[in-house]
């Protein structure tokens, strides 16, 4: 099986994305692989998945235990899955997932002075490397919002106008100063999405001046609620990895209520998730058509 990094190269040649969706449990984790098996087979080629667990998810779920899960999975059908240690706040918490083996980690360093931002990424990029050498450690510059749910407006602290965007200058002084192998920056996008469905427009033209800039690949964060057209055109402009969640949580919800609702003497929990995975699947496999050219 090919590396993520490998995975990465092919998208930037390609002008495709890898898609990453967050998951709290394994409904999510099932939702996300078969989306992307089941398309693979239909396209007649490998779709790769990056599955995202933030530190709140993963505690959730076990640092080590779904790393267990996706191994263990890919070990017995080869596809092309990986693991990421998605918004870790502090150095040591990098350092876990690096140690239980994750094949990304982000320090997401977006609350903190430009200055200590790149200490501490440097710091993650550093240990990451000299344990192992495959894997892809992304920072972020540029403050989105923190959670994946739905807005009734905009995040706290969070402004989408130019000026308040990721500039390219910045962009170039982090990637050169941190050594990060991907940047995650804050071009329109929100973390959650509002409660109509639809976020505002990405700025295209702000991607591809920091794509530009940076020369590696573009992480674009906070991927629900964005168009389809949006999309295309961030993958066109050095976006290569989009994050998908709230979307996601959405469908779970929205499943898990219809049948429990339905079926009020329903106690199989293997029978009550059932809707919620094929809900959260359809999701995983939309995007996924989008960011591959399907
Ligand atoms: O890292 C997670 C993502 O950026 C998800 O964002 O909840 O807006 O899809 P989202
Ligand atoms: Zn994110």
């Amino acid at each position: 099986m090919k590396t993520l990094r490998e995975y990465v190269t092919d998208a930037v040649v390609k002008k495709i994305a890898i898609g990453h969706f967050n998951i709290s449990n394994i409904e999510g984790f099932w939702a996300t692989v078969r989306a992307a098996r089941e398309l693979g087979s239909l396209a007649g080629r490998d779709i790769p998945v990056i599955i995202g667990v933030s530190e709140g998810e993963r505690s959730f779920i076990g640092v080590s235990q779904v790393k267990a899960l996706v191994e263990s999975y890919v070990r017995e059908t080869g596809q092309s899955v990986f693991l990421n240690a998605d918004h870790t706040y502090s150095f040591d918490k990098v350092r876990e997932a690096v140690d239980a083996g994750y094949d990304a980690v982000i320090y997401d360093g977006t609350e903190q002075s430009f200055e200590d931002n790149v200490t501490i990424t440097k710091k993650c990029v550093e240990y990451a490397k000299k344990k192992n050498k495959n894997i892809l450690v992304e920072g972020e510059l540029g403050f989105i919002g923190k959670s994946s749910k739905i807005l009734s407006s905009i995040p706290a602290g969070v402004k989408i106008s130019e000026e308040f965007l990721t500039k390219p200058e910045f962009a170039k002084k982090f990637v050169t100063e941190t050594g990060v192998d991907l940047l995650a920056p804050a071009v329109g996008n929100i973390h959650g999405m509002l409660a109509g469905g639809k976020d505002p427009a990405l700025n295209i033209q702000r991607i591809r001046e920091i794509s530009d800039a940076v020369k590696i690949p573009l992480v674009l964060h906070g991927g629900s609620g964005n168009s389809a057209e949006d999309f295309r055109m961030a993958i066109d402009a050095g976006v290569v990895i989009i994050h998908v969640n709230t979307e996601l949580r959405v469908a779970f919800r929205n499943a898990l209520r219809r049948t429990l609702g339905d079926n009020l003497d329903e106690i199989a929990p293997y029978k009550i998730m059932r809707p919620s995975v094929s809900a959260m699947q359809e999701v995983v496999t939309e995007k996924l058509k989008i960011f591959n050219k399907i």
